[in-house]
């Protein structure tokens, strides 16, 4: 049987990845950042998943406005890193797990969630940083990865509350997959930022903490906030967050925190890393 078996939260900033790939993570800026990355890196390498489901938005990479997909799974056997405009970044292709995605897109489906399948797509700094994030620079990841893409650039994106239950389709279906495999699950994006507009530059720290603190303490509440509340509180981006609630959902009820770490700033955003391990 397969088993979700962590999940894990953590911001996408692109800056981040330039900062690994750039030989920067000990300059003075960033130094704090990757300090307390380190627990999170030392921690995965004693549990390593066989697969990561990794849950991000597209930022017009994949996808445009010529076509907006709520909810995306990639099935392809690889993904290779999508070129933003300045080169793909120098990390390895992800491989994928065809097997378990189109079991997944199977048991989602037919559960009522009406997946996108992606044979093909380029993964952009959503999925790639948060690798980067937790796994440095191997050569190959450690890892298959399984990319879900959630639309939240162009209104109206999916609520709180279905990204929960997505999360919990997802678990009912890895539940039922038949290979013993140890599965991770990443919710991606956020904390707060704003990078366009009056506001732009905005973070909350006090929202964000109160986020990190919830995934545990109430998730359920978590997923009753509306999107204008995120809008306000978290900024325009900060709507990214509904992503973890996805990762939330795929764990047990009485999922524990193992790590959490929160720093600002990580250029334009409040930078949350949270560990949770299942329960079951
Ligand atoms: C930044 C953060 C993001 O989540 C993103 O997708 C792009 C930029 C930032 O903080 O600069
Ligand atoms: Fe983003």
């Amino acid at each position: 049987m397969a088993k979700i078996v962590t999940g894990i939260g953590t911001s996408h900033v692109p800056a981040i990845g330039a900062a690994i790939d750039n030989g920067k993570t000990q300059d003075p800026y960033w130094k704090p950042l990757f300090d307390g990355y380190q627990w999170a890196r030392d921690w995965i390498q004693e549990h390593k998943p066989d697969v990561a489901i990794v849950v991000y938005n597209d930022h017009a990479s994949a996808f445009g406005l010529n076509l907006i997909p709520t909810f995306t799974l990639g099935v392809a056997d690889r993904f290779e890193p999508a070129d933003e405009g300045y080169g793909p970044r120098q990390v390895p292709a992800a491989e994928g797990d065809p097997e378990l995605a189109w079991h997944l897109a199977e048991s989602l489906i037919l559960d009522e969630f009406d997946m996108t399948i992606a044979n093909e797509m380029d993964i952009d700094h959503g999925c790639t940083v948060p690798l980067s994030i937790m796994f440095d620079q191997p050569s190959e990841w450690p890892c298959k990865i399984i990319p879900l893409c959630v639309n939240v650039i162009q209104y109206p994106p999916p609520t709180g509350k279905r990204c929960f239950d997505l999360g919990r389709a997802i678990r009912k279906a890895v539940e039922a997959y038949d290979k013993d495999l140890k599965v991770a699950i990443f919710g991606t994006g956020g904390m707060s930022h704003q990078l366009q507009g009056e506001r732009a530059g905005l973070v909350n720290e006090d929202f964000d903490k109160a986020f990190l603190r919830d995934l545990t303490a109430d998730p359920v509440g978590l997923t009753k906030k509306p999107h204008v509340e995120y809008m306000r509180e978290a900024g325009s981006e900060g709507i990214e967050l509904v992503m973890w609630l996805i990762m939330r959902g795929a764990l047990g009820e009485q999922a524990k925190e193992t790590y959490s770490f929160y720093h600002v700033p990580a250029s334009n955003t409040g930078a949350g890393l949270i560990i949770l391990e299942d329960d079951n």
